[in-house]
């Protein structure tokens, strides 16, 4: 049965959406950016739109932010729960600021199911800034986190020393995901948890293509590979439009078939605190073993 997650992060709201856009408050910051996935009509007035700091506007082909007075805020703080902190920023042109809230289901459930005694080995693809990483490191895991973005790697150590968990073993590692996970694959390592949340399209750092419906399946299989005796872990998560949340559990049932284990699926969404209306962001599928 398909199972809906919604937003759980204190600090974050969705005040609105509609036309394509959406109206967010990040611990205190009101933005607006584009939303592919908002096809409706918004229902506060838009003087409540007018009232955000910062608005990203991708209608034209220079795409960028447009700030209230011209000026663009501070970088700041969003605080998940008492257990990490991640730092906020508006970027040149992209309109990512360092956090996707609509995972918070994810990070409660890593945070709340400890770590099986005789594993510790957790490897966080396609990390980003380094939320799941740093609610794995929280919960008592030892993380390998791999992300393609020197920028996006930095901040997730930023993130670590915002977060007091400078002395949680951590291993950032810069690296194209499929090669890593090849690599792994060659040196016999294993891990007992896999995290994988793979854009529809990127590059590695040194150019290397992502394309996620050619190159996840056999990502999959190496991750099979890695996945330890003891292991009992894996969440994939899939913004890509055309995908669904089938695919995702078809695409982890088949990656762990040959150890038992049960598979949950569904979407990540947040509810808007305008109406009761929920927002669909993400796909999801989870593998887990007692
Ligand atoms: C959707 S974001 C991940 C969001 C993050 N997991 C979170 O919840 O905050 C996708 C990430 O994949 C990275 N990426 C893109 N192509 C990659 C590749 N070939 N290998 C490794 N990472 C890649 C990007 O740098 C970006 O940080």
């Amino acid at each position: 049965m398909i199972e809906l997650l919604m937003n759980s992060c204190p600090e974050y709201s969705l005040l609105d959406s509609g036309n394509g856009k959406k109206l967010e408050n990040f611990a205190g910051t009101r933005i607006v950016r584009s939303e592919p996935k908002a096809w409706w009509k918004p229902l506060l007035p838009e003087s409540e739109w007018r009232k955000a700091v910062a608005v990203h506007d991708d209608d034209t082909r220079n795409a960028n932010w447009h700030f209230r007075g011209g000026k663009a805020p501070e970088p700041w703080v969003l605080n998940f729960r008492d257990a990490f902190s991640l730092q906020l920023r508006f970027m040149d042109r992209s309109k990512q600021i360092g956090v996707f809230p609509e995972q918070s289901p994810h990070w409660d459930f890593i945070l709340n199911h400890p770590v099986p005694a005789g594993t510790k080995k957790l490897l966080n693809l396609f990390g980003y800034t380094g939320a799941a990483t740093l609610a794995a490191a929280r919960a008592g895991w030892q993380v390998t986190h791999v992300d393609a973005s020197k920028p996006a790697v930095a901040w997730g150590r930023r993130n670590q020393e915002l977060s007091h968990l400078e002395k949680a073993p951590i291993r950032w590692i810069l690296e194209d995901a499929s090669k890593f996970c090849q690599r792994e694959v060659r040196r016999g390592n294993v891990y007992d948890a896999i995290l994988l949340d793979p854009p529809a399209f990127g590059r590695g750092p040194a150019g290397e293509l992502w394309k996620v419906e050619r190159d996840l399946p056999p990502l999959l299989e190496n991750c099979r590979q890695l996945l330890s005796p003891k292991a009992s872990l894996m969440i994939l998560t899939l913004y890509t439009i055309d995908a669904s949340s089938l695919l995702c559990k078809n695409l982890l049932e088949e990656t762990t078939r040959r150890l038992g284990g049960n598979v949950t699926y569904g979407e990540l969404a947040t509810m808007e605190t305008a109406g009761n209306r929920p927002l669909p962001l993400s796909l999801w599928a989870k593998w887990r073993r007692d």
